[in-house]
């Protein structure tokens, strides 16, 4: 029976500190073999710290860990891959211009001076297809997507060894059938006494991943739960310390006049491969427009053509009535254009500088902020605090630098920012990835008053959840056509997944409701 299980993991009294920050507070943790721990929490609450300290990242401030009931001590990442800890991060790091064997082997001091490829690409194999991990080892990385990158990922943990996985955030870019196949490999793992970690905010997944939840809030431990004896509600509230309510109350939308225009526009991808073709799209001012697909049919694309930041080879993109074709991004975010981007970190912040001139990077032209034509120091802090009041952003200071906060709070500066700049056109992509369940909900909120203000709102998700509750319609977007529009008053989750698989609006019908069907949006 379970009570008589050892734990294979004991984390006692954790305490690690950071300038201003308690980011791990005596927190105690326990992991027995063949299970699966989720670690939930907010943004901030200390998930990613306690783990770096157990990966041998952070060197905690106070504490005990024991791996098999025995005191370690460990120093670095080799202390604790020795001891069967290996961890993929939430913002993983895999070299682009090597292979998946190469990645695989990257640092690995026990390989000989000259590897031999051929062997480590036929253990890569064996691993894989006993997990049931499709991965081909002499693949470069830039030709995969994030979903195989992170199956590269873990299995590079297998390969050297890991008894103990630890996965940050790994599903915030996963589509549902690649977070199925995860579902399915730690099944496997736990099935063979090994053990997981796992931190997502996503409640579904900690319902049919985990065996065990535990809470974390301010970097203090709040709950330990059986995940059978909880519930998505219960966990919600006990993270946020409120109730959640995981729908949005919106109104009906009051579309007016048309505000962004994309007319059969073409675009090629960063590889010269064809990634939008003759892609059309109005969004109208009081209206929220979601574009559902499974990632890397051209969403990505059209975000960035409309927001000046990739060509347009044919077609045009008209804002407020204007041609904005290939105008420069400055003079996009002129004409009212604010965008919320996928690839938050690279995009969307300057690391060294502080969270409240992040914050002000776009509304500095506007009047509160320039005294004069000059920066407001005062202005901006005002300004600076009050966005990280409404948005909840874990910062100790306005002044502390952006490199310095969670992975979440970088997401929640960038969309204080650009939500509360918004000049008429807001462009999301996947905003509530990576989110916790209280930022997700106001950020959904804001986009619906942002709407309600009379703004037009693209919203690109893979959430259909999201999709469904926010947008008012959803256009399907598959190899970089349309495949037709819902409204999402009426949209059924079968026919939306039908379309993400290239099946054209009409045939959808036939299949789903049968031959003399007849809708319109
Ligand atoms: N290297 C670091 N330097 C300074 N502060 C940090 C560092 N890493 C984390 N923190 C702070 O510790 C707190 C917890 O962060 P983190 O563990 O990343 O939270 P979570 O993973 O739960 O979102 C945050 O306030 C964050 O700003
Ligand atoms: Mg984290």
């Amino acid at each position: 029976m379970e009570t008589e299980k050892k734990p294979i993991l004991e984390m006692r009294g954790i305490t690690k500190r950071f300038p201003g920050v308690v980011a791990n507070d005596h927190v105690d943790l326990e992991l027995f073999p063949g299970e699966v721990l989720a670690l939930l929490g907010e943004n901030g609450a200390g998930k990613s710290s306690l783990m770096n300290v157990l990966a041998g990242l952070y060197r905690p401030d106070e504490g005990a860990i024991f791996i098999r009931g025995e005191k370690v001590q460990i120093d670095s990442p080799r202390d604790a891959r020795n001891l069967g800890i290996g961890m993929v991060h939430q913002n993983f790091m895999v070299v682009d211009t090597m292979t998946v064997a190469e990645n695989i082997i990257l640092g690995l001091t026990e390989v000989s001076m000259i590897p031999d490829m051929g062997k480590i690409s036929d253990r890569i194999r064996e691993i894989s297809s006993h997990y049931n991990l499709k991965v081909d080892p002499s693949a470069y990385i830039w030709q995969l997507g994030v979903g195989e990158q992170q199956r590269v990922e873990i299995l590079k943990q297998i390969y050297r060894g890991a008894e103990i996985l630890i996965l940050d955030e790994p599903t915030a870019v996963l589509t549902p059938q690649e977070s199925e196949e995860l579902n399915n490999i730690l099944r496997q793992m736990t099935s063979e006494g090994k053990a997981a970690i796992f931190i997502t905010h996503k409640m579904e997944e900690v319902i049919a991943f985990s065996d065990w939840v535990r809470v974390l809030q301010h970097g203090k431990l709040v709950t330990v739960k059986r995940t059978s004896e909880t519930n998505p509600q219960e966990l919600a509230r006990l993270m946020v310390g409120r109730e959640v309510l995981f729908r949005i109350d919106k109104a009906p939308a009051e579309p007016k006049d048309v505000i962004l225009e994309v007319e059969n526009v073409d675009a090629n991808d960063e590889k010269g491969m064809p990634a939008l073709k003759g892609f059309s799209l109005q969004v109208r001012q009081g209206e929220i427009v979601g574009i559902a697909g499974v990632a890397g049919n051209g969403q990505r694309e059209l975000t960035e053509v409309i927001t000046g930041l990739h060509p347009v080879l044919n077609g045009s993109i008209k804002i407020n009535g204007k041609d904005m074709t290939n105008r420069s991004p400055l003079a996009i975010i002129r004409s009212g254009v604010s965008h919320i981007p996928s690839d938050r970190i690279a995009m969307g912040v300057v690391g060294d500088m502080s969270v409240a001139n992040n914050l002000v990077m776009k509304g500095y032209r506007r009047k509160p902020i320039t005294h004069g034509g000059l920066l407001d120091p005062r202005r901006i802090l005002d300004f600076a605090r009050r966005m990280i009041d409404s948005f909840k952003i874990a910062t100790p200071t306005p002044d502390t630098h952006v490199k310095f906060l969670s992975g979440g709070n970088i997401q929640k500066t960038i969309l204080a920012r650009e939500i509360d700049s918004c000049g008429g056109v807001l462009v999301a992509a996947y905003p509530s990835r990576g989110l916790d369940v209280g930022a997700t909900e106001a950020v959904r909120n804001e986009m619906v008053r942002q709407r309600d203000k009379g703004s037009g709102v693209l919203l690109v998700s893979e959430d259909l959840d999201e999709l469904l509750s926010v947008a008012d319609r959803i256009v399907v977007m598959f190899e970089g056509q349309s495949m037709g529009e819902l409204s999402s008053a009426d949209a059924e989750v079968e026919m939306l997944g039908l379309m993400m698989s290239g099946v054209s609006k009409k045939k959808a019908e036939k299949e789903y409701y049968g031959s003399d069907h007849a809708t319109g949006v």
